[in-house]
């Protein structure tokens, strides 16, 4: 995949708080192009695999918990420098330190329930989106 492409999770809490649409007009006012987008609800087996790096960590059962509890919104984004751009616009992983204007300080509730995923690399960001999307399914 090219450089200018980034997924995307609207995770449970920012869905369940009715804060879908307020976030994807954050990002297609930021320059953001949606490529595939779908509302679709993680089951165990498809939760613990996204998050396979993550399995020795200590949130980990948490983490599989909640990103399972309800639906979330997964998306392909298009722009230049998306990786980046992307992580700048959603901010620091614990809202508490997220900058002002950013996605997570406006709409996450904690570090572990923080509204929105932003993938962290080229690399990562074409096998999430591969995980979430078929080629057909992905615009252009
Ligand atoms: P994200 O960066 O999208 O992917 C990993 C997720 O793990 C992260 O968002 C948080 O939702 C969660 N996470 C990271 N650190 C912690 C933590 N210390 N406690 C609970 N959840 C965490």
């Amino acid at each position: 995949m090219a450089t200018n492409r980034t997924f995307t999770m609207i995770k449970p809490d920012a869905v369940e708080s009715n804060s879908t649409g307020k976030i994807i007009d954050m990002i297609i006012e930021a320059g953001f192009t949606i490529k595939a987008m779908k509302l679709t609800h993680l089951n165990q087996s498809e939760a613990e695999t996204f998050y396979a790096v993550h399995s020795e960590r200590p949130f980990f059962g948490e983490l599989v918990e909640y990103m399972t509890s309800g639906p979330i919104v997964a998306a392909v984004l298009e722009k230049d420098n998306a990786v980046a751009d992307f992580r700048k616009l959603i901010g620091a992983t614990d809202p508490a330190e997220a900058e002002d204007g950013t996605i997570r300080k406006l709409y996450a509730e904690s570090k572990a329930k923080n509204a929105v995923h932003g993938s962290d690399s080229d690399e990562n960001a074409e096998i999430e989106s591969n995980f979430h999307f078929s080629g057909r399914e992905m615009v252009g």
